[in-house]
């Protein structure tokens, strides 16, 4: 079965991170089109980048690069579950990307940002440094505004319109994924 990690993109202590990823595997498990696993950055307790050679050599000097390689080499596609801090993705998101390089190659990838602005600039951000390793990133995008999604900016509660767009964003990733699936062989 294809697997998608849900990868969520804020380890703060307070973080509307979790509920929206909670709410996007709920979704998603109700499709029974592939095997949907949320993966949380806190679980790993990454240090700023601490490797001495490119992640890109695949060879890893520490326990947490390898622990964090053998799960995301796990997944076929990922939905990045991302907030927007100062205009783009969070650092603790874009330094776990940099710790590897092939195990994020080849496969698809989805976003579902939130933000003033639906988290948008983030969004756009991941798209970019998601190219450089080599991941197909899907046009459908969930946009969620901290005004009309959560209440007093902090508790999530999603206009139900957004689950039309958590679907198009899903059939996405999982067709590109399967798609994509001979060149990872
Ligand atoms: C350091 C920081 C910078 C932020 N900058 C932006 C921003 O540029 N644009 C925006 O829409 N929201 C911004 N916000 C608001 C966050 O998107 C919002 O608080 C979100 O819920 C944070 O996600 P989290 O609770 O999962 O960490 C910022 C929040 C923080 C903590």
């Amino acid at each position: 079965m294809t697997r998608i990690a849900i990868i969520i993109g804020s380890t703060r202590p307070v973080r509307s991170g979790e509920a929206v990823a909670g709410w996007v595997h709920d979704l998603a498990a109700k499709r029974g089109d592939a095997d949907y696993e949320l993966v949380d950055l806190k679980d790993y307790d990454l240090p700023h980048l601490d490797e001495s050679l490119p992640a890109a050599s695949g060879v890893y000097e520490h326990g947490h690069t390898r622990a964090w390689s053998e799960r995301i080499d796990s997944f076929d596609g990922f939905v990045f579950v991302t907030p927007e801090y100062n205009s783009s993705t969070s650092g603790v998101l874009k330094n776990a990307i940099d710790f590897l390089y092939a195990e994020w190659a080849d496969k698809a990838a989805g976003f579902v940002g939130y933000g003033v602005d639906g988290g948008v600039r983030a969004a756009e951000h991941l798209r970019q440094m998601l190219g450089r390793v080599k991941v197909a990133d899907v046009p459908a995008q969930v946009a969620l505004s901290l005004f009309t999604d959560f209440e007093e900016m902090t508790l999530f509660k999603p206009a139900a319109r957004h689950e039309d767009a958590v679907t198009m964003m899903l059939d996405q990733v999982v067709s590109w994924s399967e798609a994509l699936r001979p060149l990872r062989a």
